[in-house]
Formats: C-alpha cells, structure tokens, sequence
C-alpha cells in the first residue's frame, strides 16, 4: 500500500489537508478543510496524473463530514466469552470511513419504523445477522457519492429491504452506503419523505397485490380480507385495494380502530376477538383474497374460508409462525398460496412495484396513516410500543440533524 500526502494550495483555506491511498488498483483521495471532508475511491484507471497530483476526472464535489450519528445495536454479552445475551441500540458518532468501499453513500433524509425494526433492536426477534449493526431497513434521501455509473450525486433515491439493517448496515444513519444493485431511484413526483411513508410496509403492500393480481383477481371478484389491519402493511394494503375498486373487509385486534380503517377504505370491519373460526377442513367460501400479517391460526382459518381459486398473501407471522391446515383448500377450492419476500425480490421486479406504487397503487390516506415523526434521538422508546402491539400506522423517522451538510 501507497501512502501520500499534499499541503494547502495557494490560496486555499489554512487548515486544508489532502492525501491519499493506493491498495491494489484502487485509489482514495481525501481533501480535508476543518471538520468537512471531500472524500473519493477510484479504479486507477480512472485517475489522470499520479502522487500529489492526482485527481479524478469524476470526482464528486460532494460535503462530507469526518464523522456521522448512526443509531447503532450491539451485543449485551455474558461472562462466557462469545454468549450474547441480549442488544441495546445507542445513538453513537461513526467514522465516515467505515463506508470507504461502499459503491453508493446516500445522505439519509427519511427512514421508517417495521415490525422488523422493532424485533431487532429490541432484540424480540433474531433478525441481525452480526453485530454490532447499525439498524433500520428502510433508507431515502440523496446521493452523496457513488461509484456507480446510474447514480449521480444529488439523486434522490430509496432503498427497502436487501440485508440493510440485517446484514448490512442500515438506514437508521445521517449516512448510509450500499451496494447500486440496492439503490431504486425515486419515481417522479415523489419525495423522501413519501417513500419513507410506505418504506418496505408499502412495498410489501404493493408487491401483496401485484402477485394476487397476477394470479387472476380483479375487483368485482369478492371480498378481500386484510388481517393486521392497523398496522403498517395492513392500513396500506388497505388504502391501496380501496383505490383500486376492491370491496376490503379489515380484520384487528383493536376494537377502537373501526373509524380510522373505514376512513382508509374498508368497507367492513371485523374483531378478531369475535370471530368463530372453526375447525372444519373448508368453511364457508367468503373471500376472493386475503393479505395475512398473522399466520398461525389465522392464516390456517383463510385457507379454509377462500372462494374457488382466491389467493392468499401469506406476508407476517405477528400472531405465530405456525401455519396447521390440510390440502383440501388447495385441492378442493384451487386456492393459491402466495409467498411474499419484499426483502429478496429481484431488481426489475422491485423497480417496477415502486412505479406502481406512484401510479395506480398510489395510496390516498398517507395523511391519516402517517401518525407520527420521530427523530433519531427519540427511536429506540418507539420500538416497544411496535413489540407490544401499540401502534396504529406509520411512524417516519427524521435524518436531518441541524447543522449537519447536505449531499
Ligand atoms: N414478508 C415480507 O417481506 C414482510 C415485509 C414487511 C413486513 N412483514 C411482516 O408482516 C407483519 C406486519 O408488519 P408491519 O410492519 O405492518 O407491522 P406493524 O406495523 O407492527 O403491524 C402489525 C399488526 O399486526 C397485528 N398484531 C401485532 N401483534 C400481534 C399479535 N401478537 N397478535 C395478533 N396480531 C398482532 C396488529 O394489527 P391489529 O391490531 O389491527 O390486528 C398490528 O398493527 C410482521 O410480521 C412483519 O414482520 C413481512
């Protein structure tokens, strides 16, 4: 490894410190004035001139800081070397080195709470896959730097899902670098603070409705029954049938919520609580679809209760992970069971539910789903509230420290 360095130009602001790094063949040039610092990888081959001269002839102008907040979660270990026992999430500075080789640092403006954000820093549910880990699955904001030929600095763009926030550092960050493969440009008319309204809750929502239609349902084919229904996927689900013409009966646990899901949409709302589900191996058909957050005997009571060839999207397991049914609903009644994975879905897939979601799925209640904003500061009391099922809606997390630049 080549190390060099620079003084100040003439002229230059006194305290300017330039210098840079050569490792195989790429290099990083870093150019310092106080605490704000422009910072660059490239392919040699990209560079023209060599040591104190170099430059890049694509190097973004862009203000970065030497260091950013992140909310980070680490491992409560035991005594026993290597047995974690538990994690506590803390809003900590990190070097902005730390993201040196990511293809793309978006500078955050929005992010988001799910369900799953709550079980991992909360440490509810195993979802990290190594720590410490900087939270948050869902990022938007704009292009700060990127390595990447479809992005350009200032681009507002959004990431869902893809390992952030599980394998790889996550959205809940001033900063956050990935990988350009993850990075879906902001459809027009749009904003960070839209995206982060539906965040993977809306892409999930939409990716539901997407495949159920793509196997045969159309509004005027029945009923469609959405279970979780206050929270972020089911009121969005919600709002989106609803827009589409879709008759959509809403199923809670919370008996105050019959106002707020019939102002989204519904245009029936059952309570779990009163619901006979019995135990036969199909009853009555009630519904040409169904999106389930629960599983468990919920999800095994829609397989029993679908019309002739209804299509259920088994998104969540709020309730259980379990599903006990038979093959008769499958068999008898040609029901579909329908996999959703909003976090592995294939790049022109993904694409594509974005622009829906900006068209003909674009949902109209956003206002009344939105309850709350948060800061980063404020986030780890929020997650839980999300444990203990508390929640109604959506909650937005703000990026934006004072003071701090702008990509
Ligand atoms: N497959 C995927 O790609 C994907 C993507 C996103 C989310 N998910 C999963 O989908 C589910 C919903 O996610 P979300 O972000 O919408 O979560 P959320 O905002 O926390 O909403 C979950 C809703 O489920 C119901 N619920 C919560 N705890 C429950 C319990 N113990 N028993 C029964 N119902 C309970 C509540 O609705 P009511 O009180 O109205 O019944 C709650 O509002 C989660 O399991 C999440 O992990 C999966």
């Amino acid at each position: 490894m080549l190390r060099w360095a620079a003084a100040g130009c003439v002229g230059a602001p006194a305290d300017l410190r330039a210098g840079g790094r050569c490792r195989g063949d790429s290099v990083r040039l870093v150019v310092e004035v106080g605490r704000f610092r422009w910072f660059h990888v490239r392919r040699s081959k990209q560079l023209v001139g060599t040591g104190g001269e170099a430059h890049d002839a694509g190097m973004n102008r862009d203000l970065i800081p030497t260091e950013f907040k992140a909310l980070r979660i680490h491992p409560i270990r035991e005594r026993t070397p290597g047995q974690v026992v538990g994690v506590e999430a803390r809003l900590e500075s990190v070097p902005f080195d730390e993201l040196a080789e990511e293809e793309v640092v978006i500078r955050g403006r929005y992010s988001t709470i799910n369900y799953k954000d709550a079980l991992a820093a909360t440490g509810a549910g195993k979802i990290l896959r190594r720590l410490p880990l900087i939270g948050g699955i869902d990022v938007a904001g704009t292009v700060a730097r990127s390595n990447d030929a479809r992005f350009r600095v200032g681009d507002e763009v959004v990431v869902t899902g893809c390992g952030l926030g599980e394998t790889h550092h996550g959205g809940y960050a001033e900063f956050v670098g990935v990988p350009g493969d993850w990075v879906v440009p902001l459809p027009a008319s749009t904003s960070s603070r839209w995206a982060m309204s539906l965040g993977t809750a809306g892409f999930t929502a939409a990716l539901a409705i997407h495949r159920l239609e793509h196997n045969g349902l159309r509004p005027g084919t029945g009923p469609v029954a959405v279970t979780g229904a206050t929270g972020g996927v089911g009121s969005l689900a919600i709002d989106m049938l609803a827009g589409r013409g879709y008759e959509v009966v809403a199923i809670t646990g919370k008996r105050e919520a019959d106002v707020y899901l019939k102002s989204l949409g519904a245009s029936a709302v059952w309570h779990r609580d009163e619901m006979e589900m019995g135990q036969r191996p199909l009853e009555s058909a009630l519904w040409a679809a169904a999106i389930d957050n629960l599983g468990g005997d919920m999800l095994a009571w829609l397989t029993r209760s679908m019309k002739f060839w209804g299509g259920i999207a088994s998104v969540g397991l709020t309730r259980s992970a379990e599903l006990h049914t038979t093959v008769m609903p499958f068999i008898l009644r040609g029901v579909n069971l329908l996999g959703i994975n909003s976090m592995a879905t294939p790049r022109p897939l993904r694409l594509s539910i974005w622009e829906r979601l900006a068209a003909e799925l674009r949902p109209r209640h956003l206002d009344k789903i939105v309850t709350r904003e948060v800061s980063l500061e404020d986030l780890t009391a929020v997650f839980a509230e999300y444990v203990g099922n508390r929640v109604r809606g959506r909650v937005l997390v703000d990026l934006d420290v004072p003071g701090m630049p702008r990509g």
